[in-house]
């Protein structure tokens, strides 16, 4: 194992990162999430234990493990506090392994009201959990940090100021008018910091001097990265590798000896708006995505599903420089006659082959398809390498060979022990 190792989406996120993280979090001391809120959703399955982690680094439910909420991240103090006596309740020990930045902005109460209310006009489909909104607020230099919640003047009067500009967006953009209790700000922002205020300090000192072994776990994934990503159809971070420095408050040069993974689907999910080039509709989709589970572990939507896209694969492991890639929910496609695999697209009668920055593009592009053989049998927990049906291995061989990087690792269903090292 590296010392520094990063775990990041490679697509429109749920790819799997908790289940994974889990798994190799085990070896290390350390574990960091560094963009995103409570909008991600990473499932891990424990000795049949479900547990859905939102903020918290999943490498936290490892006994040992010190997590690390960095400065990147957006926190709704609430639903962490909640996060933790979730997982307390089931008999995992959180808040003396647990550190939160400093300089890390806080989501308000009113970040997620103006969530839902440019929702009416953006329809991205965001998770509503005022994510946009907050990062907003850090780049007009209004946002209220960690730090700030200690200096109870200076916060009340950047709340108040926060309040009457929200306000006025409300009435004068969408024509509402609504008023925000302040003991709305007690229960869902100070009381929970009373609860979590030891654990704030400054993180990237704490990064600097740890480092012995540290997992990086990404949020959402590479295509929804705020630049890199489907613009506008993304989240508001950098969700690829672009905000690994930014995110944790670290020099590149600090990360010059990690290595990168990507976790990806062996076919391809999207939730919320947005375009998706390789998608299928009808009874196909409806079929994929029972099989999958494709519903959202946030917000409960069913997902977006269609074929996997490799023109988008190539741009994360591009993007990203990933040193390889872990496959996830191969298990999934068993029993399917035929697989596609998206090689190229085409619009306007060019060919693409390099994932596009146009939104018409995307939008409007037709898939090239390749069409692959499926497989007889099972996948489903394999754990031995050698029971991997020829056809599945094939399948295998066509992606790497596309995207120019191994396959390191196998998932083949949601428990800790189902995957195997290729
Ligand atoms: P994340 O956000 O990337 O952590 O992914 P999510 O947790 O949102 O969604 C992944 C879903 O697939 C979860 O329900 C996992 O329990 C499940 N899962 C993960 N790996 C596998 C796998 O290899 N096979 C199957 N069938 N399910 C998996
Ligand atoms: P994990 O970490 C999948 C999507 C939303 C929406 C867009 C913007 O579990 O993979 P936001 O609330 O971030 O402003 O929404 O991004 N989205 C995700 N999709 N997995 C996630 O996280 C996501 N987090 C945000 O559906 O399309
Ligand atoms: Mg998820």
């Amino acid at each position: 194992m590296p010392k520094k190792l990063v775990i990041l989406g490679a697509q429109w996120g749920d790819e799997g990162k908790g289940k994974i993280v889990d798994l190799l979090s085990e070896k290390f001391d350390v574990s960091v999430r560094y963009q995103g809120g409570s909008n991600a959703g990473h499932t891990v399955v424990i000795d049949g234990v479900k547990y859905i982690m939102h903020l918290l680094p999943t490498g936290i439910l490892h006994p040992h493990n010190i997590g690390v909420i960095a400065q990147g991240m957006v926190v709704d103090l609430k639903a962490l506090k909640e996060e933790i006596e979730d997982i307390e309740a089931k008999g995992n020990k959180i808040p003396h392994k647990l550190y939160i930045s400093d300089r890390a902005h806080v989501v308000m109460p009113y970040h997620k009201l103006l969530d839902k209310l440019f929702e009416k006009k953006n329809g991205v489909g965001t998770t509503l959990r005022g994510i946009g909104p907050a990062y907003m607020f850090k780049f007009m230099r209004k946002g209220i940090r960690m730090v700030d919640l200690f200096d109870q003047r200076m916060f009340e009067k950047k709340v108040e100021e926060n309040i009457e500009f929200v306000k006025d967006i409300a009435e004068k953009v969408f024509g509402e008018r609504f008023e925000i209790d302040t003991r709305y700000i007690e229960e869902e922002v100070i009381k929970p910091f009373e609860f979590l205020k030891d654990r704030i300090i400054d993180t990237a000192k704490f990064l600097r001097e740890n480092s012995k072994s540290v997992i990086f776990e990404g949020a959402q994934g590479t295509l929804l990265d705020i630049d890199m990503g489907t613009y506008p159809y993304v989240t508001s971070s950098n969700s690829s590798a672009l905000g690994l420095a930014n995110g944790t408050g670290l020099s590149p040069k600090y990360f010059k000896d990690a290595q990168i993974y990507g976790v990806a689907k062996a076919y391809l999910t999207r939730v919320g708006g947005g375009p998706f080039p390789t998608e299928v509709h009808g009874e196909e989709a409806e079929k994929l995505r029972e099989k999958g589970g494709e519903y959202g572990a946030t917000t409960g939507r069913p997902r977006r599903v269609g074929w996997l896209d490799l023109v988008a694969l190539k741009h994360a492991v591009d993007v990203n420089a990933l040193d390889g890639i872990i496959l996830t929910k191969l298990d999934v496609l068993d029993g399917y006659p035929e697989i596609k695999v998206c090689v190229a697209y085409e619009y306007n009668g060019k060919i693409y082959k390099d994932f596009p920055a146009s939104l018409e593009v995307l939008e409007n592009c037709k898939p090239v398809y390749e069409t692959l053989p499926g497989w007889k049998g099972s996948t489903k927990g394999l754990t031995d390498i050698s029971k991997l049906p020829p056809n599945a291995r094939r399948y295998l061989e066509f992606i790497e060979n596309y995207i120019g990087v191994p396959i390191v690792m196998l998932s083949t269903g949601p428990q800790r022990h189902e995957y195997l090292f290729l």
